[in-house]
């Protein structure tokens, strides 16, 4: 049975409370596509706002800290994220594995963190383009999976996004044909990490995914939603991508 396609807004370094406007229309549009599980994670400062103002769909966040609590400055807990209104955390995001040199071991920890704390968790994987060239595309990504893969891994909190790097903002999506074969590896590689149930973890694409293309990924095998950044700013933009997964 396919999964339910999951839609998950990044907001990244985006949004002011001017924006929570933007967040409420968005909810309309998920609330009418009641098929498709839909989310905004925005910065963590809107996070608090975001959830009370809305009902239709989850609110995540973009980041946390391993530790319950204690000395690390400008850091937020799971805890905290959870008490601001957070259903997850996406972790891991290739931003945050190149500008913060996040690692598999830490990714993991956090992962352990979030569903200690009783919190789901989108852990995103992806290659460089350099990577991509040198024919090392599926080994890479297959390698950070098994390096961040947490304990306990479950369907009921575990997601992953597959972002190839390269991808990211920049307007270009992989072919078809390549983004089947990775999500065809990365599935393969849940079975080898956690046995049944693996089919039943949602594997999102990200990487330029907008209005225009977002049917045509969706439809790749074992696409089951996507992790969207600069298209998920607006109501405008992202309400057709949860349309073409309710189409899905
Ligand atoms: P993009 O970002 O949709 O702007 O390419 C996706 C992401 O980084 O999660």
């Amino acid at each position: 049975m396919a999964n339910r396609k999951y839609i998950v807004g990044n907001w990244k370094m985006n949004g002011l409370q001017s924006e929570l406007s933007d967040i409420s229309e968005i909810a309309s549009i998920a609330a009418a596509h009641p098929s498709v599980d839909a989310a905004i994670c925005p910065p963590v400062t809107l996070i608090a706002s975001a959830a009370s103002h809305n009902s239709a769909f989850a609110i995540g966040a973009q980041d946390c800290h391993f530790n319950e609590k204690g000395a690390h400055t400008g850091c937020v807990s799971a805890a905290m994220i959870k008490q601001a209104g957070a259903s997850f955390s996406i972790l891991g995001h290739s931003e945050r594995r190149a500008d913060q040199h996040e690692t598999d071991a830490e990714i993991k920890a956090k992962a352990e963190a979030v569903h200690a704390a009783g919190l789901g968790a989108i852990i995103c994987v992806g290659e460089t383009e350099e990577e991509r060239d040198a024919g090392k595309a599926v080994h890479v990504v297959c390698g950070q999976l098994e390096g961040s893969f947490p304990d306990k891994a479950d369907s009921s909190w575990l997601t992953i996004a597959y972002e190839p790097v390269w991808a990211i903002g920049t307007g270009r999506v992989p072919e078809a044909s390549d983004v089947e074969e990775m999500h065809a590896a990365i599935r393969n590689k849940l079975g080898k990490l956690m046995g049944e149930g693996a089919d039943a973890v949602r594997i999102l694409y990200g990487g330029s995914m907008n209005g225009g293309n977002a049917a045509e990924l969706l439809a790749v095998p074992n696409v089951d939603g996507g992790l969207v950044g600069g298209a998920s700013l607006t109501a405008e933009k992202f309400g057709p991508i949860i349309e073409a997964a309710a189409a899905a």
